[in-house]
């Protein structure tokens, strides 16, 4: 390709990448797939790695920084980020609009129009945009300046790197009522980055797990993740941003908020789609109880509306008061958070078998529900906020997300609160509880009630035992009438018990219990796996089987012996070992046993590949990833998923991913495909 036509195909990408960027998360309403999006980012990333000196920062490439920084710079925004005064009550935004009719002279005749929008619970950001490219971005800061966070910016994905032209900014529910307006030189955007609250329980769950101190609320999450300094982790959180304003804008002027808010939309920035004008305060109050109602099903959190005068020359004739803008207000909803008192902490078990301490406390509305139950996470959790039982405390709820305990009211202490542990036992079972990670165990399995239901219904699952005809809400029915208290009961059912149950008929009763009766021969994998044992998928289930040969194998077995099984880590090792040494689980399987379930033995099968493992990375060309691995299985050799030195060869296809680079460190033995082939004899 000739240079100049190598500038323009990148060019051509760019404007492409773009384009589909703004469609899937600005829109929200992809043009393409997900796989054709990644062909054009592999496209480009090759033209740019061939011609280094043609990426600009504004690429669709370089949205992720390669270092992280040592501290943010400053940025000064020309015009100072104001905030709202807050309104609580209708008569505050009824006080608020006659003000606003006052103030204006000549007072208007009619209705103030106002602009009505969620109110955002995120953090307020400055985007700049000179000759259409994103060039810098800042925090609001204390309003006159603020932190320099354009890295973390540029990785927020409905952020726009260039702004678009009007004619290709329509899409679904976008109506764009000003289209082919001018974009301004200099474009000075203001907006509130969030966190969806998904992705807000998401991290919380995952740093629960690895034992990390959990966000508060997703404001805090959101402000975390965007004050990174190393913007890749900035990166791995999906923060989103919606629009609401603008500070200097060159060249173009705007006659109402509604109209710039359009414009918005039209250069390929997000705005909130449920913006809406209002005549009169009136008006405004319908907006906002409408609003309230939604909020529990929003993916985002507002905490409530803001309004703004639509008017752009009777806002300047208003003007700005104290730092806040006598042309808008907050007018907020109930609040998330309130004060109340821990009467006790209990302990719930969930259908893993974790435990979870919850907080019972005198009942408090929150945010329009009436709240008596918050979770505490973990134990750690409880031992950062220090919470104990008789303390005062906060409690916030998020959507629809379990309310939790935020923190301690010290001060309220009266020195009669009493510290809480995680029990040792079971509260349900009385099975020992252990400890991993951040969390605790009940390692009762299969006969503790809480967990009963859970492990019954993925007993009975298609991969496992595959019992035809036994819904969830069947196992719900029998747990609870008494019939069935864990997996082995289901073979000591009969006719008799099914036909005095509700809803059980001869033909439906006879069908269940033939599944049953065929569900007695499974496969030796299939009947590890189906115990439900923690850590123990279907491929860990299959290497146990071909290791141990019958379930007594397993059952005599040591932790020594486990770890030294390639892919079995300490954390799987000890959740082996203890579920097979819980004598309720060894009792649970001599009923299956008794009750003619078939313990399958396995034989070792001594193919030419016995003994050895086998690690796939890129794609291959003759077999799909699975059937490669079949192959190996078959003439006895393992196939792992994850790379270590246990490993005796690792195949690679075309892209071979980060695990050849580790391979290769390790110094491990690597082979084509057609060696591959060679070694099978196929
Ligand atoms: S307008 C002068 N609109 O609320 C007007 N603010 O205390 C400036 N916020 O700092 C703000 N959603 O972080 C506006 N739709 C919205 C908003 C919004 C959230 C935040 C913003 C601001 C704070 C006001």
């Amino acid at each position: 390709m000739k240079k100049d036509d190598i500038k323009k195909e990148i060019e051509k990408l760019r404007e492409d990448i773009n384009f589909h960027n703004y469609s899937y998360y600005v829109l929200d309403n992809p043009v393409i797939s997900d796989a054709e999006y990644d062909k054009l980012m592999r496209q480009l990333e090759e033209l740019e790695a061939k011609n280094p000196h043609l990426i600009t920062p504004d690429s669709p490439t370089q949205r992720v920084g390669a270092k992280p920084l040592e501290k943010f710079g400053t940025i000064t925004h020309t015009m100072p980020m104001l905030s709202l005064k807050n309104a609580f009550k209708f008569e505050e935004a009824k006080e608020f609009d006659e003000r606003v009719k006052r103030l204006l002279s000549p007072q208007p005749k009619e209705e103030i129009e106002y602009v009505a929008e969620p109110k955002i619970d995120g953090l307020a950001i400055e985007l700049i945009y000179e000759d259409s490219r994103f060039t810098a971005g800042s925090t609001r800061g204390d309003g006159y300046t603020g932190e320099d966070v354009t890295q973390n910016l540029k990785t927020i994905k409905s952020i726009p790197m260039r702004l678009l032209k009007g004619q290709r900014a329509r899409g679904k529910g976008q109506e764009i009522e000003t289209a082919n307006i001018k974009i301004p030189s200099r474009l000075e955007v203001r907006g509130e980055v969030f966190l969806p609250l998904k992705a807000f329980e998401k991290i919380n769950k995952d740093r629960e797990k690895s034992g990390e101190p959990l966000f508060a609320n997703p404001r805090n999450a959101a402000a975390g993740s965007l004050r990174q300094l190393d913007s890749r982790i900035t990166a791995s959180r999906p923060l989103d941003i919606f629009c609401y304003g603008v500070g200097v804008i060159g060249g173009v002027k705007f006659t109402t908020h509604w109209e710039t808010m359009e414009a918005l939309k039209t250069f390929g920035l997000k705005t909130n789609p449920l913006i809406k004008k209002c005549n009169g305060i009136e008006a405004v109050l319908e907006y906002h109880q409408e609003i309230e109602k939604k909020r529990d099903a929003l993916p985002y959190e507002v905490d409530g509306i803001v309004i703004k005068v639509n008017d752009i020359e009777f806002q300047g004739r208003l003007g700005v008061i104290t730092r806040s803008p006598r042309w808008a207000l907050a007018y907020k909803f109930k609040p998330r958070e309130e004060t109340t008192k821990i009467k006790s902490i209990e302990v719930g078990v969930g259908r893993t078998g974790a435990l979870t301490p919850v907080a019972i406390m005198e009942p408090v509305e929150v945010g329009g529900v009436t709240v008596e139950r918050a979770t505490l996470h973990n134990q750690d959790e409880i031992d950062r906020k220090d919470v104990r039982v008789g303390d005062t405390v906060v409690v916030a709820r998020a959507g629809d997300v379990i309310p939790e305990v935020v923190m301690v009211i010290k001060e309220k202490r009266t020195g009669q609160e009493k510290t809480f542990k995680i029990p040792e036992k079971c509260p349900l079972c009385n099975s020992k509880v252990e400890r991993i990670g951040a969390i605790h165990f009940c390692t009762g399995g299969l006969s503790c009630p809480a967990q009963v239901k859970g492990t019954i219904k993925h007993f009975v699952s298609k991969r496992a035992m595959d019992i035809d005809g036994l819904g969830d809400k069947h196992i719900e029915q029998f747990v609870d009438d008494g019939l069935i208290k864990d997996v082995a009961d289901l073979y000591y059912l009969t006719m008799d018990n099914l036909l005095k149950l509700e809803r059980w008929a001869e033909r439906s009763a006879e069908n269940l219990m033939n599944a049953i009766e065929k569900s007695k021969h499974p496969t030796l994998p299939r009947l590890i796996y189906a115990l439900g044992i923690r850590q123990v998928g279907e491929h860990m289930a299959h290497v146990l089987a071909e290791e141990f040969g019958s379930l007594e194998g397993i059952i005599k077995t040591d932790k020594e012996i486990l770890l030294a099984i390639h892919e079995i880590g300490p954390e799987t090792a000890e959740s082996i070992y203890d579920f097979f040494h819980e004598p309720h689980n060894i009792k649970v399987i001599g009923k299956l046993k008794k009750a003619g379930v078939v313990f399958p033995q396995m034989k070792k099968i001594a193919g030419k590949l016995a003994g050895k493992t086998f690690l796939f990375t890129g794609a291959l060309t003759s077999f799909a990833r699975d059937e490669a691995k079949d192959l190996v299985e078959k003439q006895g050799g393992k196939a792992a998923s994850s790379i270590s030195k246990k490993i005796d060869y690792v195949v690679i296809g075309a892209e071979p991913g980060s695990k050849y680079d580790e391979a290769k460190r390790l110094g491990l033995k690597v082979i084509t495909e057609e060696e591959f082939k060679r070694l099978l004899k196929v």
